[in-house]
């Protein structure tokens, strides 16, 4: 029998760039098959040409055993496609159910968008994935795990025969990862195939069939989930035995850099203390909730503290906005980068300097040449 989907030899360059190289992938109809691979293995690019997002420069896509030429987005949809991308592509300044049914709104007799019928379908899905929200409510207000949720319901809510899901775990509660495997499984029943994205290994025994593994824009392998070994699966990533992978070196010094002692703001944070040494990297664990966000967004001055004190090389620092945490030496990466870390009209030179513009300011005027230099 044909198999649901099937794209092979599939190549692709960005300018000159070559990052899909002969490229398999099988999916069949009521799996969960999942792509595993490094950063920047191409797993997005490939789930990009499926969805009709690039063009590939080479190869085919057949699904059901026909070949298709997926030229768009919508042309994708037409033969049962839906990605939910690991970048978010909601309307903020629209309600969730007119995200849901942008494009597809239900009508009435006389022609119009029946926003009626629309809010309630759109409730009917929230609620059928438990979760506490309203269709009404706009994009903007919902947060990161809360907006996954709705690109999800948006995708598996038009009969789809095929889902791509790309990394849909990494911003969900516990909760929320338990309510989306239960509508993976739904999905499973109903036949629908689905193409898995996640690193998280736990995950990936919990729904995954089968898994193909790529590396630096190759086919690697493809394993039945259950025959293989989590030691087998990161071999297969990086190419090398496990043995070999964690050459880890320990380099900080006893010097602490940064010290937080009793640090609170408001219900997210309390009494938090830590050190941080030089060349050190420190993680923070925690579920989604539990406030690591909220603690850096407090030592980069983008939250006020209630209490405590934040000393930097032992000197005490106040910090009472982000200035004065950029002028204290702190920098942030924060969560959400497309939609808090950059300015994405701008080129890279104004973003590299918008943080320092004050040191090339000379007489109230910016010298250019010198931001040139620098970025
Ligand atoms: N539009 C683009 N133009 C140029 N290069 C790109 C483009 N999109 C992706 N790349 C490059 O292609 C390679 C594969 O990227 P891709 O995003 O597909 O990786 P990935 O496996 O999804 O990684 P991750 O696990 O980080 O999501 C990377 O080297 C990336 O920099
Ligand atoms: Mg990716």
């Amino acid at each position: 029998m044909a198999h649901l989907l099937e794209m092979k030899n599939i190549c692709k360059s960005f300018s000159g760039v070559s990052v899909l190289k002969n490229n398999h992938l099988e999916l069949e109809a009521g799996e969960v098959h999942a792509l595993l691979g490094e950063n920047g293995a191409g797993k997005s690019t490939l789930i990009k040409i499926l969805g009709g997002v690039y063009t590939k420069d080479s190869g085919q896509i057949l699904v059901d055993g026909q070949e298709v030429e997926i030229t768009g987005v919508e042309s994708a949809k037409e033969h049962g496609i839906r990605i939910i991308h690991q970048e978010l592509m909601l309307i903020p300044d629209m309600t969730i159910s007119e995200n849901i049914f942008i494009g597809q709104e239900p009508k009435t007799k006389a022609g119009t968008v029946d926003k009626k019928k629309m809010n309630e379908m759109a409730q009917g899905f929230l609620d059928s994935m438990h979760l506490d929200l309203k269709s009404t409510q706009f994009i903007r207000d919902l947060n990161i795990a809360q907006q996954q949720m709705v690109e999800i319901i948006r995708a598996i809510s038009f009969g789809a025969k095929i889902i791509v899901m790309d990394e849909p775990t990494s911003s969900l509660t516990e909760n929320e990862v338990d309510a989306l495997f239960e509508a993976i499984k739904a999905l499973k029943a109903k036949n629908v195939g689905i193409i898995y994205i996640s690193h998280r290994m736990a995950e990936l025994d919990a729904i995954t069939d089968r898994i193909t593994v790529m590396r630096d824009g190759e086919y690697i392998d493809t394993v039945v989930t259950k025959e293989t070994t989590h030691d087998d699966l990161v071999a297969l990533m990086v190419g090398r035995k496990l043995g070999d992978l964690y050459q880890k070196h320990e380099n900080y010094s006893d010097d602490i850099i940064l010290k937080v002692e009793k640090l609170a703001s408001g219900k997210e944070v309390k009494n938090v203390d830590f050190e941080l040494r030089r060349g050190e990297v420190l993680g923070f664990s925690g579920l989604v909730g539990s406030g690591r966000s909220e603690t850096m967004e407090c030592i980069f001055g983008l939250r006020h503290k209630d209490s405590g004190h934040i000393y930097i090389e032992n000197k005490e620092v106040d910090i009472k906005n982000v200035k004065t945490a950029i002028n204290a030496g702190i920098g942030l990466v924060p969560e959400d980068r497309k939609q808090s870390g950059i300015y994405p009209i701008q080129g890279i030179r104004f973003n590299a300097t918008i943080e320092i513009l004050d040191k090339f300011l000379k007489k109230g005027r910016y010298n250019s040449l010198q931001i040139k230099s620098q970025g």
